[in-house]
C-alpha cells in the first residue's frame, strides 16, 4: 500500500500490476469517466472532438473544481480517422480529414451531482482549433523569407503536449509536423513552433517564433530569480536538446495577458551537459562556430535571429548544444526549481528504457547560465517503468509519469515485463523516493498522455491516446476501448478520474 498524501489530498493507493487487457485500469475505490472521445459533438454548431488526445489544461469557471474549460491537445490520426493510407500517400479526403481532426479542442467539462464527469455541449466557450484556424506569427521570424515573408501562418497540428502560462493561457507544442504539412503542401516553415491560445478568448492565436521551431514537446513555464519570464523545452527527435527561452523583460502580474509579449522578446539558450552552461542560440554564437565560417552555404543561410530561430536544430548544434536521448516532457518542481526532462529512449545509443534527468540550476534561479545534473530515476525492470513521457506534479511532490513504449515494441523482448503502457508516481523526496508505483494501465497499443489534476486535486484528467493503432484492417481492430456498445471502432479520448480522499 502506497502512501500518498499532497497539501489538499491525502489517501492510499494499491499499486497494480502491469495488464495486457485492453482497459483503462485503476487500483481500487479509484473510477474513471469518459468525458470525451474521437468525434464526439462539442458544441452547438457540432463541431467535433479531434483525434490523438494529448495535453490536458483544466480552467476553472468562476474558481470552481467542478466546472470548467478542458483544452485539449490533438496530435494525430491512425487507421479509424482516416483510413488505411495506401503507397504512404493521403488522398484529398485523408489530407482535410487529417487537417481537421488534428489540433486542439476547447470543451466545457462539469461533474453532475451524481459524481460523473461530462462534457456541456451547450458551452459558448467550446470550439474546435485545427489545421485550418489561421495563427499570427510574432517574435524575430515573424515575416522573414524564410517564411515566404508571412506574418500569419494556416493552422496547428502534430499538438503534443503544452504547458499553462502565468498568466492563464495554453501553450501547446506542434511536434511532428513534417508528415502533414508535406502531404497537405503548407510551408513547412511554418510549423514546428509553440503555439498560444486563450481558451476563454476565441479570437486570440499566436505562434511564438522565439522560441525556436522544432519537434516540440511541451513547455514549462517558470520566473527567474529578476522575474524574467523562463521557459523550458525538449526538442523530442533522437539526439536533440533541451532548450530555455529566458524573455527581455521581466513578468509584471497585474498586466495579466498582456505579459504574453515576454514571449516574443528574449534569449533562447541550449543545454551544454558536458560544460554545464546555457548557451545562446543566437547569430553572435552561430558565427563563432567553425562549420559556419567554413561553409559559404551556412553563411548564407543564417543572416538574422530569425533565421536561426527557424533552423534551430541545426543552429543549436552549431553552438553546442548537446544531442541527449529524445528530450519529451520537462517539468519545474514547484519545491525546490529543480527541473525535470523524461529523455524517453534512444536506440541509437542503447538507451531502450530511457530516463528522467533532473537539473540543478546555479542558486536554484531559473535564469542561471549554469547547471549542474543528474539522472533522477533510470527507466527498467529495477525502477517498473520505461521510456517515460508526459510528467505532471502533484502538491506533495510526487511526479506523475506515463510511459510511450511504442506499440510495435510493447509485450515484447525486453519490453515483456511492462506490458502495456502506463501511469506512474514516483515521489521525489521521502523515504520512496525514486521508486515508481504504477497507479494506471493503459488499453491495447495506446498511451496515457496529459495527466492535468483540477486545483483541489480532486480530480485527474488524462488522455488515452491511439488505442488500437496497429490495426491494419478496421475488420479486426486490435482495440476497442473504451468499449461503447455496438462500437466498431478504438476511440482516442479524454477521463476524468476520481477517487482521491480528502485529507
Ligand atoms: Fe508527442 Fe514526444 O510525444
Ligand atoms: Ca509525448
Ligand atoms: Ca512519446
Ligand atoms: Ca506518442
Amino acid at each position: 500500500l502506497f502512501g500518498f498524501k499532497t497539501n489538499k489530498v491525502s489517501g492510499y493507493f494499491n499499486p497494480i500490476d502491469p495488464s495486457k487487457e485492453d482497459k483503462l485500469i485503476l487500483p481500487p475505490n479509484f473510477k474513471y469517466d469518459v468525458i470525451a472521445a474521437y468525434d464526439d459533438i462539442i458544441n452547438q454548431a457540432g463541431e467535433k472532438f479531434g483525434s490523438g488526445s494529448d495535453y490536458n489544461a483544466y480552467f476553472p469557471i468562476n474558481g470552481s473544481n467542478t466546472r470548467g474549460l478542458l483544452v485539449n491537445n490533438h496530435e494525430y490520426t491512425t487507421i479509424f480517422q482516416i483510413g488505411p493510407v495506401v503507397d504512404d500517400k493521403m488522398t484529398a479526403e485523408q489530407i482535410k480529414r487529417g487537417l481537421y481532426y488534428q489540433g486542439m479542442s476547447v470543451i466545457e467539462v462539469y461533474r453532475d451531482e451524481q459524481g460523473t464527469w461530462k462534457m456541456d455541449t451547450t458551452s459558448k466557450h467550446a470550439r474546435r482549433i485545427n489545421g485550418f484556424t489561421n495563427f499570427n506569427l510574432t517574435g524575430p521570424a515573424k515575416g522573414i523569407a524564410a517564411l515566404g515573408g508571412k506574418s500569419v501562418a494556416q493552422g496547428t497540428f502534430a499538438n503534443c503536449s503544452g504547458g499553462v502560462t502565468l498568466w492563464n493561457t495554453v501553450l501547446s507544442c506542434e511536434e511532428n509536423f513534417e508528415e502533414m504539412a508535406k502531404a497537405a503542401s503548407l510551408p513547412e516553415t511554418h510549423y514546428g513552433w509553440v503555439i498560444e491560445v486563450d481558451p476563454f478568448d476565441k479570437s486570440y492565436l499566436k505562434k511564438h517564433t522565439a522560441l525556436g521551431r522544432f519537434n516540440h514537446e511541451n513547455t514549462a513555464m517558470g520566473l527567474a530569480a529578476d522575474g524574467r519570464v523562463v521557459v523550458y523545452m525538449g526538442d523530442d527527435k533522437k539526439d536533440a536538446c533541451v532548450y530555455k527561452f529566458v524573455s527581455k523583460g521581466k513578468y509584471n502580474a497585474s498586466a495579466g495577458r498582456a505579459n504574453s509579449a515576454l514571449l516574443e522578446e528574449g534569449t533562447l539558450y541550449v543545454a551544454n551537459l558536458k560544460s554545464g552552461k546555457w548557451v545562446p542560440v543566437t547569430l553572435e554564437e552561430v558565427k563563432k562556430s567553425k562549420s559556419y565560417t567554413d561553409s559559404a552555404d551556412l553563411q548564407k543561410k543564417y543572416q538574422s535571429l530569425g533565421d536561426v530561430v527557424t533552423y534551430c536544430q541545426e543552429a543549436a548544434k552549431l553552438v553546442g548544444g548537446t544531442p541527449t536521448d529524445r528530450p519529451e516532457d520537462i517539468e519545474i518542481s514547484p519545491f525546490d526549481n529543480t527541473v525535470f526532462i523524461a529523455h524517453t529512449n534512444n536506440d541509437s545509443h542503447g538507451n531502450i528504457h530511457g530516463h528522467i534527468t533532473r537539473i540543478f540550476e546555479a542558486n536554484n534561479d531559473l535564469g542561471a547560465l549554469e547547471f549542474d545534473f543528474e539522472i533522477f530515476a533510470a527507466g527498467g525492470r529495477q525502477s517498473g517503468f520505461s521510456s517515460p513521457d508526459n510528467l505532471a506534479f502533484d502538491s506533495n511532490g510526487n511526479l506523475w509519469v506515463v510511459t510511450d513504449i511504442s506499440s510495435s515494441s510493447q509485450n515484447k523482448g525486453v519490453h515483456k515485463s511492462f506490458m502495456n503502457n502506463g501511469l506512474f508516481v514516483i515521489p521525489t523526496s521521502g523515504d520512496s523516493k525514486g521508486q515508481a508505483l504504477q497507479f494506471a494501465s493503459a488499453p491495447v497499443e495506446s498511451e496515457l498522455t496529459g495527466p492535468f489534476f483540477t486545483p483541489d486535486e480532486q480530480t485527474l484528467f488524462l488522455s488515452i491516446q491511439h488505442p488500437g493503432e496497429n490495426t491494419t484492417d478496421l475488420n479486426y481492430p486490435t482495440s476497442l476501448w473504451p468499449h461503447r456498445p455496438g462500437d466498431k471502432i478504438a476511440r482516442c479520448g479524454v477521463v476524468a478520474i476520481s477517487g482521491f480522499k480528502l485529507g
